[in-house]
Order: C-alpha cells, then structure tokens, then sequence
C-alpha cells in the first residue's frame, strides 16, 4: 500500500513533465560522453578547469597513500588531522578573515551554519531565489523565516523595519545566483545589516575563484570585505574538488564547532579531498589561477552575445552561468534532449529549482571552451530553440 502510494505521487511527477532520472556522465571535460554519445559540455561548474587539473589530482593521489583514505571519525572525536586545520588557516589567509571551519559539502554548510545561528525567537531574513540549502537550514532551525523579493533592496529594508526579533536576525543571500547567474547588491545589502544590527551571510558557491581580486568570491567583487560574517563557499564547482567552508570570526568558528549538527555528527572530509582542496585554493591565487578566470569571463561573453543576438531570452551578466530562459516545463525537458541529440549536453532546470513558469536552460561555460565550441553550442541551442517555437 505504501509502495502504490509512492508510484502515484511518482506518476504525477511524470505527468507534470517534472521527471528527473539520472545521466552517467564521464567527466568534466569541455567534450565528454553522456551515456555512450559524445557531447560538448555546458552544465558543468568546473568554471576553471580545475577537476581535472593535474596538481589537484596529483595532490590528492599523495595524501591518500601518505594519510590513507579516511578521517574515520567526526572531527570532534579523532578524525581532527593537520590537514584539516592546515587548510582552514589557508582559507582564512585567503578570505581576509579571522578563521574558517571546514564542512563536508555547500549543502551540510549551509544547513549546519543556519540551523546552529537562529532558532526559536529569531528571525531569518532570505532572498527569495536563494539555493534550496538556504531554505532547508531555515526550516530546520525553527527560527521565523522571511523570504524578501530577489535582491530588492526596499523590500528588505521595509521587512527588517517590520519584524523586530526577541533574539537574532540573519540575513542570508547566494553571492552569484546559482540557476540566474546574477549577483547580490551586497553593498547595499552590507549598509542595512549594519544599520539594523543584523547578522549577514553570503552563500558564495558559485563565486569562490570565479570573482573578485585572487577569486575571493562576491564580497572582494563587490567592495564589502570585513563587513559579511559568515562567507560560505564551496569546493565541489569553481575550486573542482569537494566540500564547503564558512569563513567568518574566531567566535562564529567556536560557536559553528559546538552547535552546528552537521559539523558535529559526520565523519569529517578524508585526506585525499583535503589536499585537492588545499592545491585548488593555491591555483586560484596565482597568475594561473588569474589567466583561467580571464579565459572563463571571455567564454561567458561570447556564449551570452551570441544568444542575445540570436533572439533567445538571456539576462546580462558577467558570470559563467548563462540561463536561457524557455518557460514551461516540458518544452524545456524537450529542448534538452533534442540538443542531446545534436552533441551539447545542457539540463534543462524546472520546478521546484526554479518557480514555475521559469523553466530555463541553465548553460555553463567553462575556461576549458574553446571559442568554437561555444559557437557550436550556441548554434545549437538557436536551431533548436527555433524548431521548438521557443525563439
Ligand atoms: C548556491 C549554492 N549553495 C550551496 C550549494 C550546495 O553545495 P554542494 O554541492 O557542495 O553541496 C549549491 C550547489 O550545489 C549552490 O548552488
């Protein structure tokens, strides 16, 4: 009884076009094999290359036959090694702050810092496009959750003038807009944190080594370092290894290591993502690091001005996501698959991701393109878009 259940609920996902399978997908490569067929890749977040760069693979291939291949443990009972801490003081180095915690993905971050810094009698304040993470660490702290417009300055400002708090209130926004490609007003943002006493945290997964002076991410980008506390980034896109960071103060480190859950009850990230992690966060700092962020915001031009002047709906910006925009669900699956078909690997985004009627494709460009084949892929997604009635 259950089971059948289960297999209704399954057959009106199918029947609101909002079914989602998985593709085996080979690597992370500009051309990669999608389930036995050869396609040019444009979903990736390798922004810079750097999953298959040789100094990160190289650096994890030592660490795990000089420390073997787990902590075996959370890092508050014996899985705390050097590394752990070594690559905390790197990323504080990097960040310009006092400290950063480790954590084993974005999404434990962002559940785990949330839920340990609101809870009852608080108040959570969150743009209204933030990644499902955000939400997910709201719901669960039990604090009251208030989603503003996305980046609407006067909304946020009338709300935070509305809703006093008994305890704590947070504002939490994605740096870069992960299904929008679009970047928080962080300035202004900053100025009513301060104004109203409020704590503020960026979620910035999508420009850690993307934006900003040595890739520091949205709040270099946008002039607001020393005035966000809690910066979460991440390592499984830009940085091309796995796991997440909150850099912030020696206190919300201290405060993050005895109440975040996710911190607290997980065995901690192994030896071999460490060390990746640890050679990432050089790479991005250095003139190499600087050349790829060059060659990825070109490819982000190129991909976006030659579907803008081909007609297709595409926000400016200046980040690697570049979103054409379709709208209903199942032409958007439609558009996907055919472009599958035509050797260009792009998912199509649907609800919940994304509100309904927003169904997009979410187009990705990496440093790794070369300007031919974005002008493949553009070509592409025209000729299709234009066979689909969408153009
Ligand atoms: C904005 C944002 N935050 C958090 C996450 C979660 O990060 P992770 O994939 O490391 O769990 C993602 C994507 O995965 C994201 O796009």
């Amino acid at each position: 009884m259950p089971l059948q259940l289960l297999s209704q609920r399954l057959e009106k996902i199918h029947h609101d076009g909002l079914y989602r399978s998985l593709r085996s997908v080979e690597r992370t490569t500009s051309q990669v094999c999608v389930e036995g067929r050869q396609a040019l890749l444009f979903c990736s977040n390798n922004y810079l290359g750097l999953a298959e760069h040789p100094a990160l693979a190289q650096a994890a291939a030592d660490a795990a036959v000089q420390y073997g291949t787990s902590s075996a443990a959370s890092r508050l009972v014996s899985g705390n090694q050097p590394l752990h801490q070594e690559l905390e003081d790197k990323l504080a180095a990097w960040k310009g702050t006092e400290a950063a915690l480790l954590f084993n993905s974005g999404y434990a971050a962002n559940t785990g810092i949330i839920a340990a810094l609101a809870g009852r009698g608080d108040i959570i304040f969150s743009d209204r496009l933030n990644h499902a993470s955000i939400i997910d660490g709201a719901l669960l702290s039990g604090a009251r959750l208030i989603r503003y417009p996305h980046n609407d300055i006067q909304a946020l400002a009338r709300l935070l003038e509305q809703h006093q708090a008994d305890g704590l209130r947070l504002i939490v926004t994605d740096g870069v807009f992960s299904m929008d490609g679009d970047i928080a007003p962080l300035k202004a943002i900053a100025d009513l944190a301060e104004q109203h006493q409020t704590l503020l945290m960026v979620d910035d997964a999508h420009a850690g080594g993307v934006l900003g002076q040595q890739g520091r991410g949205t709040v270099d980008f946008c002039g607001v370092a020393g005035r966000v506390d809690i910066q979460m980034g991440t390592f499984g896109k830009a940085l091309g290894s796995f796991g997440a960071y909150a850099a912030c103060s020696r206190l919300v480190r201290d405060y993050l290591i005895n109440r975040s859950r996710s911190l607290i009850f997980s065995t901690s990230l192994p030896p071999a993502v460490l060390a990746a992690s640890s050679a990432a966060v050089d790479l991005v700092r250095c003139k190499e690091g600087q050349q790829l962020r060059q060659q990825l915001a070109d490819n982000g031009t190129l991909l976006r001005s030659l579907l803008q002047q081909a007609g297709c709906k595409v926000p400016d910006g200046c980040t690697p996501i570049v979103p054409v925009m379709v709208g209903d669900a199942e032409t958007t699956t439609r558009f996907s698959a055919r472009l599958l078909e035509e050797g260009v690997f792009v998912q199509g985004i649907r609800p919940p991701t994304v509100p309904k009627g927003t169904s997009r494709l979410r187009c990705t460009v990496m440093a790794s393109h070369s300007p031919e084949q974005i002008r493949q892929a553009a070509a592409a997604i025209v000729r299709v878009g234009r066979e689909l009635g969408v153009l």
